[in-house]
């Protein structure tokens, strides 16, 4: 059997947790497979919304199994919170919820070092959610991380300890102003192993080949989005994983050759949360109306979302990157009333027009826009693509011949029910 794959196409936020959780009844096993808490994603059914971090966007659906792959890094603290916000919903966590022994531990001084490193920063620091992400990752690259499977393993404590005071020096050396109680921290970090002791531990990748042998069917979700990939993203304005379609072979361990569809997810215009280059981003009153119809506040640290016209240059290497065979796109609701929308098909570049994506989106990037008639109608409770208004739908019809990608899911809102199967 083959594994399909969904991801963010754009700078992260485009809806994946809302379709991962639309199109698990379809699958066996729903796996992360990169990222860490940096990610907040976004599930809302019988008028509750969740906030997923960790945990993948399965986990509400009674039968699918549901993975934490050896690509992602887990804070404990963080996943114990999650944990507690589940428990209203009794759901059998002991025989759903596997962690792969391979997944990375998010520690303490972690955090400290992504806080004390973006300080040094100044002005250039990335905008990172301070989730300890970029450090962990290092040290999982740099050879010297713990494993979840490592915390089976006796002296794991000396390691721990030792990893944490090279830390405190590394934050010594950048001389910052940051204050911390490790002690306090530490306390919170040891109970929260317990906690996550009670999730069953495994060897991931043997897990999945095992499921895929006798015939089952596995979705691995994405984190992030692809512009924010550590090697295709607008680097250094990234995080610090593949989030694209080759992360998920090195994040759970699947064969390249076990990947059927690619499902990309994009809103119909753009976000970005945190620093970096973001050619369509809108600072005028536009920019200010998508951000208060759609919402646009981080789902993990709450920060105002910033907006802009969807950058049809970026969607189409972010189609290329990943393969791409369906799109999904996401929050078209919120543009109903528009009297123009506006795609950037082009860049001016220092006098020159481009229609790729350049090695760097920080020079004098001016956008070239085609602009479409709006629609009036609030299209929030259309459940009959063909019920769509005309505008909108040439808006879809034109982004599909663009993309040579067919468009397989049109969401009109936040909730479950919201979603236009095309
Ligand atoms: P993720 O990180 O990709 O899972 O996305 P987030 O959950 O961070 O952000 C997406 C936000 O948009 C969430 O608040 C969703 O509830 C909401 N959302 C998802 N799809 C739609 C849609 O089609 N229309 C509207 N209005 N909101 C949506
Ligand atoms: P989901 O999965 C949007 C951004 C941060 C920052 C940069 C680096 O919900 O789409 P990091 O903490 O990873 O070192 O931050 O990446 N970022 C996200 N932006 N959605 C996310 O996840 C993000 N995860 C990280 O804002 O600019
Ligand atoms: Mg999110």
């Amino acid at each position: 059997m083959t594994v399909d794959l969904l991801l963010g196409l754009q700078w992260g936020d485009e809806g994946k947790g809302k379709i991962v959780d639309v199109l698990t009844k379809k699958y066996d096993i729903i796996a992360r497979f990169q990222g860490g808490p940096n990610a907040g994603h976004t599930l809302e059914f019988d008028g509750i919304k969740h906030v997923l971090h960790t945990i993948p966007s399965g986990i509400f659906h009674e039968k699918s199994l549901n993975l934490i792959g050896n690509g992602v890094v887990i804070d404990p603290v963080i996943f114990e919170k999650e944990l507690k916000n589940l428990e209203p919903y009794k759901i059998n966590l002991e025989s759903k919820l596997f962690i792969s022994r391979k997944a990375h531990l998010i520690l303490p001084t972690h955090r400290l070092l992504d806080a004390a490193s973006e300080l040094a920063k100044g002005k250039s620091k990335i905008g990172s959610t301070l989730k300890g992400i970029g450090p962990t990752y290092m040290d999982k690259t740099g050879r010297n991380g713990i494993r979840v499977g490592d915390i089976e393993i006796k002296n794991w404590l000396e390691k721990y300890r030792k990893l944490s005071d090279k830390h405190e020096q590394l934050i010594k050396n950048l001389r910052v102003d940051l204050q911390y109680n490790l002690p306090e921290l530490e306390k919170e970090f040891f109970k929260a192993i317990k906690t996550l002791q009670k999730i069953k531990f495994i060897d991931s990748e043997l897990f999945i080949y095992n499921h895929l042998d006798n015939g089952k069917k596995i979705l691995a979700e994405g984190a992030q989005g692809s512009l924010l990939d550590i090697d295709f993203g607008t680097y250094p304005f990234v995080t610090s994983s593949n989030t694209t379609a080759a992360g998920a072979c090195t994040g759970l361990g699947i064969p390249p050759n076990k990947i059927k569809d690619v499902f990309g997810i994009f809103k119909a215009y753009t976000t970005r949360v945190g620093s970096g280059p973001f050619p369509t981003e809108l600072f005028d009153e536009f920019g200010k109306k998508i951000a208060k119809i759609g919402n646009e506040f981080g789902a993990t640290t709450g920060r105002p979302r910033r907006c802009g016209w969807l950058d049809l240059v970026a969607l189409k290497y972010a189609v290329k990157v990943n393969g791409v065979t369906k799109l999904m796109m996401m929050k078209g609701d919120v543009l109903s009333g528009f009297k123009k929308i506006k795609v950037c098909v082009k860049y001016n570049n220092d006098g020159d027009e481009i229609s790729h994506y350049p090695f760097s989106l920080e020079n004098n990037l001016i956008p070239i826009y085609k602009e479409f008639d709006g629609w009036k109608d609030d299209i929030s409770k259309i459940n009959k693509f063909e019920n769509l208004p005309k505008n909108f739908l040439d808006y879809v019809k034109f982004l599909e011949n663009e993309l040579k990608v067919p468009i397989s899911i049109i969401s009109v809102g936040p909730d479950r029910k919201q979603t236009i199967i095309c």
